[in-house]
């Protein structure tokens, strides 16, 4: 039976919620575990995170669905979970998960790059780029139109994080370490120099890359769990688990054995330089690819990236209660901005704010 739309309520809203968390926990462990000096140790290879990310989420995705299909079968054994799960993750329509698997692969790892080559705000006012990208893709892709309200809204975020982000703290402007190092230094010793070695061209291309494909990749993706929940072929973690399946392939042919092949047999294996603060960046970015699913499927693309913004706004506030820190005036100003932009996307007929991809019953 349809899920009702009281429920689709309120996971809509857990989700993005979960999702404001995990991005701002995601962005400051992930900058620490790139860029914290490692000491004698050398620094773990991202292509090999990004194929254990694929692993943990396809494990995580495969049991979700397994229970999924228990609660859905009136007497469940083990033979006839098994097969109808072979039968659904290798359906005949599954080879199509096969673009948007290579696309977040390769958006994954060009986040890495971006993330060892900037500093972290940098980083994310840049990868605030791809709310518009989403936008663009739904309009081309899905035939979605954006009320005028809608666009300003858009208009205003993007303004309202540039305002955050960069107000006068920031060391672009004055020495002082910006909100976003002081989080950062909160797990760094501050008796080791840093040693890691910036390119910022580098690190900007790949994250002007990452969000280009991040667009383009969510709105595919998001077009396809369509069509499938539309015939109510399979559930999300169905989707999910092909997702990362079809991920594992280019994750480990070309980024751990291709690209770091060499790299990895030289410097002491698969794991070398893992530590908790690794782990923790994985599961973090484990978490998000769910939660990032679950939001596809029950709010909308658009939607899902207003939440990765407020969770700027969000770091920021939660730095200035650490450390006691009065907010400046633009901070402040910019994170006012950006709740009206999210008030002035969301406010519109209720009926197209819930469920735009599963049916719903009243
Ligand atoms: O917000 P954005 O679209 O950029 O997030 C993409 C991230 O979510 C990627 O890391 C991708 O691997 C992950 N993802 C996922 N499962 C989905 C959709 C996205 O793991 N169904």
């Amino acid at each position: 039976t349809a899920p009702s739309r009281q429920w689709l309520s309120f996971v809509q809203r857990l989700s993005l919620l979960l999702l404001v968390l995990q991005n701002s926990a995601l962005v400051m462990v992930m900058n620490h575990s790139r860029n914290s000096p490692t000491g004698s140790q050398p620094r773990y290879l991202a292509s090999t995170a990004v194929l254990v990310v694929e692993v943990v989420k396809l494990s995580a995705s495969l049991l979700l669905a397994t229970y999924d299909a228990i609660a859905s079968h009136p007497s469940p054994s083990l033979s006839k979970i098994t097969q109808h799960l072979y039968q659904s993750i290798f359906a005949p329509e599954s080879w199509k998960l096969i673009v948007p698997a290579a696309l977040y692969t390769l958006q994954n790892s060009l986040v890495y790059t971006a993330i060892s080559n900037l500093d972290a705000v940098t980083f994310q006012v840049t990868y605030q780029l791809k709310i518009l990208t989403t936008v663009l893709f739904s309009i081309i892709l899905l035939g979605r139109t954006i009320s005028i309200r809608q666009w300003l809204g858009l208009v205003l975020l993007t303004l309202g994080v540039a305002l955050v982000q960069l107000s006068p703290t920031t060391p672009a402007i004055t020495t002082e370490a910006s909100w976003t190092e002081k989080i950062t230094s909160l797990f760094t010793s501050p008796t080791q120099p840093s040693t890691v070695h910036h390119n910022a061209l580098k690190g900007l291309a790949a994250v002007v890359g990452a969000s280009l494909i991040s667009g383009l990749t969510c709105v595919y993706f998001e077009k396809i769990l369509k069509d499938s929940l539309g015939s109510n072929s399979s559930s999300i973690w169905i989707k999910n688990v092909q997702l990362s399946f079809f991920s594992i392939f280019p994750a480990l042919f070309i980024g751990v054995i291709w690209y770091d092949g060499a790299n990895i047999a030289q410097n002491g294996g698969f794991f070398a330089g893992y530590n908790p603060v690794v782990w923790a960046t994985i599961c973090l970015q484990a978490l998000g690819g769910l939660i990032v699913a679950v939001c596809i499927a029950y709010a909308d693309n658009v939607i899902k990236n207003f939440a990765a913004s407020l969770s700027i706004v969000v770091s920021y506030a939660g730095t200035a209660v650490v450390f006691g820190e009065r907010m400046t005036l633009h901070a402040t100003m910019g994170a006012a901005v950006v709740m009206v932009a999210t008030w002035l996307y969301k406010s519109r007929p209720s009926t197209q704010q819930l469920g735009t991809l599963l049916p719903v019953s009243n």
